[in-house]
């Protein structure tokens, strides 16, 4: 028996894509997923809402992006904005915090930031960096950087490739973007970690870290409207590049929740203007994507209207550049039943490529496809599996 492909039977029996082999489950679409390939081979800023109905495979899309960004060599981040991840999109100190949270880069299945610092601090020690990393560490002095805008980011990466620090708590402190006093900060990162560097650390060196004049707020996330999490954002990006990675892109799930689980307004104001600053704005030049529901649009804007906002400009809703996927038809499903055939004879060790099989399945799915459910794909591809089992367990196989 197989374990990897009964691991995906079991993922499939639930209707989850499985994971590691969302590729080849994938069928259909090929004009928009082609579409989607070519734009991560040709990598440009780029942001766009995945707009589809319940169940029609948002979702299941985004973890195609995921393994296709991780194979062309990218960084990705995948986060869900969901009422229990309590990641609210008005606070970008929390959305930092799920990206490092949902990092990942090629080839590492542990997810986070550790994953990443290790990633640069390998490819700095064998000399795999671009040309702006003796810019980023001031010609490895470490002291300032001309390159990074957080000085948070810098200083924890600083720590982590001195060998000294306490990883543990650079990788809590930025899950959590945030959580930490000030001067344990400074003690544990800065100052335990200076023995490893010649030059102590020099926050006026860099014009970049101006606004910051205190100690507390280098550590500061929230202040003058979270700016300091969005430049970590855009530092992970900068740094992906500077470590020979294309970049980062980051896959936003259950958009819509900005619509139904943030009630205070003004919150929700900052949340859609979040949401325009990384379509229009310039504080994150990586890629991103977004999952919404359709009506997602109509319904932001009700939701303003209800709320009297009058002087808000609405046109930046009709500008969002948005990738509407049409609905798997019946072919694409008996094409789908067909993968998930061979994977069931891998997995179980048996040959499915009979008649009786065959047949089974074409039924189940003729039907599954037709029921008007708008989850059908989950539920065609339940019954698949649950007819291969069947067979399986009544020995029909051949
Ligand atoms: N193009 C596709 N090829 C193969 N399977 C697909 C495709 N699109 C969706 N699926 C499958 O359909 C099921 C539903 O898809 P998914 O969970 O992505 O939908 P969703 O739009 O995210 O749903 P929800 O609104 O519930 O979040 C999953 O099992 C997924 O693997
Ligand atoms: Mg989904």
């Amino acid at each position: 028996m197989n374990i990897e492909a009964q691991q995906a039977i079991e993922s499939l029996r639930l209707g989850i894509p499985p994971e590691g082999h969302v590729r080849y489950f994938t069928v259909g679409r090929f004009k928009e997923i082609n579409t989607l390939t070519t734009t991560l081979q040709q990598p440009s800023s780029t942001a766009l809402l995945l707009k589809a109905n319940y169940g029609s495979g948002k979702s299941h899309l985004l973890k195609f992006i995921r393994e296709t960004a991780l194979k062309e060599g990218y960084a990705v981040s995948s986060v869900t904005l969901d009422a229990k991840s309590a990641v609210r999109f008005n606070r970008m100190d929390q959305i930092f915090g799920a990206i490092c949270r949902g990092l990942e880069v090629p080839g590492v299945k542990q997810k986070g930031i550790a994953s990443f610092f290790d990633w640069i601090s390998s490819q700095s020690k064998k000399g795999q960096v671009a040309s702006n990393w003796s810019q980023i560490t001031n010609n490895n002095r470490w002291n300032y950087s001309r390159i990074i805008k957080s000085p948070s980011i810098f200083i924890a990466l600083r720590a982590w490739v001195s060998g000294r620090a306490n990883t543990n708590l650079i990788e809590d402190w930025l899950h959590q973007a945030g959580g930490y006093k000030a001067t344990d900060l400074d003690r544990e990162l800065i100052r335990k970690t200076q023995i490893s560097f010649r030059e102590e650390l020099q926050v006026n060196g860099s014009l970049k870290w101006s606004s910051y004049t205190t100690k507390a707020s280098l550590f500061n996330f929230k202040r003058d409207a979270y700016v300091q999490s969005w430049h970590v954002i855009q530092d992970l990006d900068t740094l992906a590049r500077a470590s020979k990675l294309r970049g980062l892109i980051i896959l936003f799930d259950e958009f819509e929740d900005i619509v139904y689980n943030i009630s205070n307004i003004e919150h929700q104001k900052v949340a859609f203007q979040n949401l325009f600053q990384f379509f229009f704005g310039n504080f994150f030049t990586g890629m991103s994507f977004f999952a919404i529901t359709p009506g997602f649009v109509e319904k932001c804007k009700h939701r303003l209207m209800t709320k009297g906002c009058w002087d808000y400009d609405y046109s930046h809703f009709d500008a969002l550049p948005t990738f509407e996927m049409s609905p798997l038809e019946e072919s694409h499903l008996q094409e789908l039943a067909e993968k998930i055939r061979q994977f069931h004879g891998i997995a179980y060790d048996l040959d499915t490529n009979t008649l009786t099989v065959e047949k089974s399945l074409k039924r189940i799915v003729v039907k599954a496809a037709s029921t008007p459910l708008q989850d059908r794909t989950r539920y065609t591809i339940c019954e698949v599996v649950k007819c291969l089992d069947q067979l399986l367990e009544d020995d029909e196989y051949s």
